[in-house]
């Protein structure tokens, strides 16, 4: 294996110590993904340098001239506390004509935004939910869409302002729900046509050849009376009601090999047409009735050991040392198309 001077650039207030020794686990999870990337890349036998970069562009050209790395791996989710600058930052790196892993800037953009990446999809005769989006300080309007919807955030990650209460199923409640995702998450409010269904993820990981890694299922086993299964902020991040709700991931079973092959079809294809690079990660509903339908693509999916995108790559015989090794081989192979 090639042993390569790999610069990680992360949150400037999430550069992980040296060693997890003395935290408590909550303090471990705010930044276990960088620590885990770090740790595995040195064991891995690269040469690291870690860079936490959060309001300045600098230090990302010093480390450039200064270090000179093979490749930078990419952990900045935001610039200037905006998750709307983050493929800003890889567009700089593009610039500077320097390697990274990840996606790729053109990508982050388009998945980063909910109604332009479903536009694309649905350009491309990609089965999305329908749906309407209701901008901030917009004329409220009426909208053609079936009852139940589910109202988020047209561009905000890690389910945001989505909750039990997200879910309506007439014009009062729809309009209450834009008006909190204005107010409160402070973005443009997307509203959907609600699929029921079994909540599945995809993980695609390359460049112009791409792999599926096992299809992953969110389960819920022990909802309280009336909840509906969605991956609410709190599903996602309050460990006790997980615990409460038997809401855990693993490999979906029981679904037919043809199911299965459309799947990962229709992962690949969506990957192709939104142009991504290096790994990435599809949120999907598969209905009673067997469609399939794309929720979101996460272009920068949680790399850390134990979220989905490692532990389904585990589940095909790929451990975490390999998927980083590989991110990293992405990484470095990949070239923006369109350049002279
Ligand atoms: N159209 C939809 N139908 C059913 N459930 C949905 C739909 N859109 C979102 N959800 C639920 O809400 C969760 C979060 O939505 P998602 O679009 O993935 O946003 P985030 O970027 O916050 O992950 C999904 O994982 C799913 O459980
Ligand atoms: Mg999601």
């Amino acid at each position: 294996m090639k042993k390569r001077r790999i610069a990680v650039l992360c949150h400037q207030d999430l550069i992980p110590p040296d060693s997890k020794e003395g935290f408590e686990p909550k303090e471990i999870a705010v930044w276990k993904t960088e620590f885990g990337v770090v740790d595995t890349l040195r064991s891995l036998g690269h040469d690291v340098h870690v860079r936490g970069v959060s309001d300045d562009l600098a230090p990302i050209r010093r480390v450039l001239e200064g270090f000179e790395p093979d490749v930078f791996f990419n952990l900045l989710m935001e610039f200037r506390d905006q998750g709307s600058y983050q493929a800003h930052v890889v567009s700089y790196l593009e610039l500077l004509d320097a390697r990274y892993t990840g996606c790729n800037s053109r990508g982050i953009l388009l998945t980063r935004d909910k109604a332009l990446c479903k536009k694309i999809l649905r350009y491309h005769r990609i089965p999305t939910p329908r749906f309407a989006v209701f901008p901030i300080g917009g004329r409220s309007r009426r909208t053609k869409l079936g009852y139940p919807m589910i109202v988020k955030s047209a561009d905000e990650e890690a389910s945001l302002g989505i909750s039990q209460a997200s879910v309506v199923s007439d014009e009062e409640h729809l309009r209450e729900r834009v008006e909190f995702v204005h107010r409160n998450v402070g973005t443009d409010a997307i509203a959907e046509e609600y699929v029921e269904g079994r909540e599945l993820t995809l993980s695609v990981l390359g460049n112009d050849r791409l792999t599926t890694l096992p299809i992953w299922e969110l389960f819920f086993r022990n909802l309280p009376e009336g909840s509906l299964p969605i991956a609410t902020a709190r599903a996602k991040w309050d460990l006790d009601y997980q615990k409460r709700a038997g809401i855990d991931n693993g490999p979906a079973e029981d679904i037919d090999p043809t199911t299965r092959s459309r799947i990962a079809t229709l992962g690949k294809r969506a990957y192709r047409a939104l142009g991504l690079s290096g790994y990435a990660r599809l949120d999907l509903r598969l209905a009673p009735d067997g469609r399939v339908f794309v929720i979101e693509v996460n272009s920068t999916p949680d790399v850390a050991e134990d979220e989905d995108l490692s532990r389904s790559s585990r589940a095909a015989g790929i451990d975490y040392p390999a998927l980083i090794q590989r991110i990293v081989g992405l990484g470095a192979a990949y070239r923006l198309p369109g350049l002279r």
